[in-house]
C-alpha cells in the first residue's frame, strides 16, 4: 500500500520524518556554537594554544603574569634568566598561564630578532626517568614518535643533545607536573640542569610546574643548588575570578541569548566553594549545557543543579569502578544487607554475614571479620558508606553502617553481578 505523505513529501509516521523532527528539536535546543572553547584540555597542543588565545582570561592572573614576564624579560637584553618553580593547587591556571606567556614571549622575542623557543614537556601522567627523557626527545623533534623501552638511557640523552645540534638561541623547557617522575625527579633534573647545559650551545631555562608545595623537600639538595630557581605561587581562584573565566567562555562557545547570568554565578559559586578549581567550573558549565540541550534549551540555575548532581553520580561510579574485588564485594554485601533492613542502619556483623554467603556462592575465600572491618573503614573514607563507631555501654563498641550512595547509582550497582 502506498504511504500517505504530508506537505513535506515525508510520511509523518515514517522513520525519515522522525529523524527530521528529532534533528529539528535538537537544533532548536542547541546552545553550543563551538565545542572547542568548552573543553580546551582535549585538544592537541597547537590547537589548545590557538583556542587559549581567545579564552584565556589574563586579567585575573595579572599578578602572576607580571612575575613571570619580569623573570623572562632580561632575555630581550641578552641576559640569561635562572630557572623557575611554579606552585599552585590544581586548576589554578598554571599550565594555561605559562603556555600563554611563553607563546607570546616567543613572538615578541622573534620580533626583536632574538631566537627564543619553548618546549612543553607533559608529565601529567606518571613517568619513569626514561619516559620523561622520551617526552623531551619527542617535544624537541616535534614528532609523536615514541622511543622503545629497552633503549639505553645514554642513547636517549645523546639523541636529545644531538637534536639541539647547533641551535644557539634560548630554549625554555616548560615541565608540567615536574614531580610526577617515579621514583623521583633527581636524575631527570640533574640531566636537564647540569649535564645538558654543558653539552649544548643554546641557553636553557627550566620552568617547573607542580601542585605539591612540599616537592622541593624531596629533591636532592645539590639539585636545588644548581637550579638557582625563583619560586612563584598561583593562588586558587575565587568565585569572581571563576565568573570572569566562565563569561569569556560563554561569549566564545555558546549562544548567549540562551544563557541566564544567574546560572554562571551558580557554577562559579559551586566551584569556588570546593577548591577554586577553574577546571571544575568549566566541567560543570559543560555538563549544565548538556543538560540544557537535552531538556529546555536554556541554561538556568536549575540545569546547573541537575548537572552538579550528575557530576557527583559520575564521580561516585568512577570510584566504585576502581575498587578491588574484595572491596567491591564488601560494598555490595553492605548494600544488600541494608536493602533487607529497609535502608536503616546495620552492624558490621550483619554485613559480614551477607558477605560470607556471597563468598561461598561465588566460590571465594572470605576475608576475616577484622579485615572486613578495615575495608569498611576504607569505604567510609571514600564516602561510599557511612561507618560510625558507637558505644553499646558494657557491650563494648560496634560500628553502625548506613548507606550514602545516590539512589541512581545504588540501583545500577545492586543490579550488577557480584564479581
Ligand atoms: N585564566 C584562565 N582563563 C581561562 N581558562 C582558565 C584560566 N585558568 C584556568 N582555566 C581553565 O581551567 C583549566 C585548568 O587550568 P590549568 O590546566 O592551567 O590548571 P593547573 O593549575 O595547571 O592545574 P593542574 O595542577 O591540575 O595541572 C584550563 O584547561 C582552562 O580551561
Ligand atoms: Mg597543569
Amino acid at each position: 500500500m502506498k504511504e500517505m505523505s504530508d506537505g513535506t513529501g515525508l510520511n509523518p509516521d515514517s522513520t525519515e520524518s522522525l529523524i527530521e523532527s528529532i534533528h529539528a528539536t535538537q537544533k532548536k535546543r542547541s546552545l553550543v556554537l563551538n565545542p572547542d572553547y568548552l573543553d580546551d584540555e582535549k585538544l592537541s597542543e597547537d590547537e589548545r594554544t590557538r583556542v587559549l588565545k581567545e579564552i584565556f582570561n589574563r586579567n585575573i592572573r595579572e599578578k602572576q603574569l607580571s612575575r613571570i614576564i619580569s623573570h623572562l624579560a632580561p632575555v630581550l637584553d641578552g641576559v640569561h634568566p635562572t630557572s623557575a618553580l611554579v606552585f599552585g593547587p590544581t586548576g589554578a591556571g598554571k599550565t594555561v598561564t605559562l603556555m600563554h606567556v611563553l607563546s607570546t614571549f616567543e613572538r615578541v622575542a622573534s620580533g626583536r630578532g632574538i631566537t627564543f623557543r619553548y618546549c612543553y614537556i607533559d608529565l601529567t601522567s606518571p613517568k619513569t626517568y626514561f619516559g620523561a627523557l622520551n617526552e623531551v626527545a619527542i617535544a624537541l623533534d616535534g614528532s609523536s614518535r615514541k622511543y622503545r623501552k629497552g633503549i639505553p638511557i645514554q642513547y636517549m640523552q645523546t639523541t636529545i643533545i644531538e637534536s639541539l645540534g647547533n641551535y644557539d638561541g634560548y630554549l625554555t623547557f616548560l615541565i608540567d607536573e615536574a614531580d610526577n617522575i617515579r621514583p623521583n625527579s633527581d636524575d631527570f633534573l640533574t640531566f636537564l640542569a647540569k649535564t645538558l647545559p654543558r653539552k649544548v650551545s643554546c641557553r636553557l631555562i627550566l620552568i617547573l610546574l607542580t601542585n605539591r608545595l612540599d616537592w622541593e623537600k624531596t629533591l636532592d639538595p645539590r639539585i636545588l643548588s644548581f637550579l638557582k630557581k625563583t619560586d612563584m605561587i598561583f593562588e586558587p581562584y575565587d568565585a569572581l575570578d571563576l565568573l570572569e573565566i566562565l563569561k569569556l567562555r560563554v561569549e566564545k562557545a555558546l549562544d548567549k541569548k540562551k544563557v541566564e547570568q544567574a546560572s554562571l554565578r551558580k557554577v562559579a559559586a559551586l566551584a569556588s566553594r570546593e577548591t577554586g578549581d577553574a577546571r571544575k567550573a568549566v566541567e560543570l558549565l559543560a555538563k549544565a549545557v548538556k543538560v540544557a540541550e537535552e531538556t529546555t534549551g536554556r541554561l538556568s540555575e536549575n540545569e546547573v543543579d541537575i548537572a552538579a548532581d550528575r557530576l557527583e553520580i559520575d564521580k561516585t561510579e568512577e570510584v566504585i569502578k576502581t575498587l578491588a574485588v574484595q572491596q567491591r564485594l564488601a560494598l555490595k554485601s553492605c548494600y544488600h544487607a541494608l536493602s533487607k533492613d529497609g535502608f536503616r542502619k546495620i552492624s558490621t556483623g550483619d554485613a559480614y554475614q551477607v558477605y560470607g554467603r556471597v563468598c561461598s556462592y561465588e566460590n571465594l575465600r572470605p576475608l576475616t571479620q577484622r579485615r572486613f572491618s578495615e575495608i569498611m573503614n576504607f569505604l567510609d573514607l571514600y564516602g561510599l558508606v557511612n561507618a560510625k563507631v558507637v558505644s553499646k555501654g558494657r557491650y563494648g563498641k560496634t560500628r553502625e553502617i548506613s548507606g550514602c550512595l545516590p539512589q541512581e547509582v545504588l540501583e545500577r550497582f545492586l543490579s550488577e553481578k557480584f564479581c
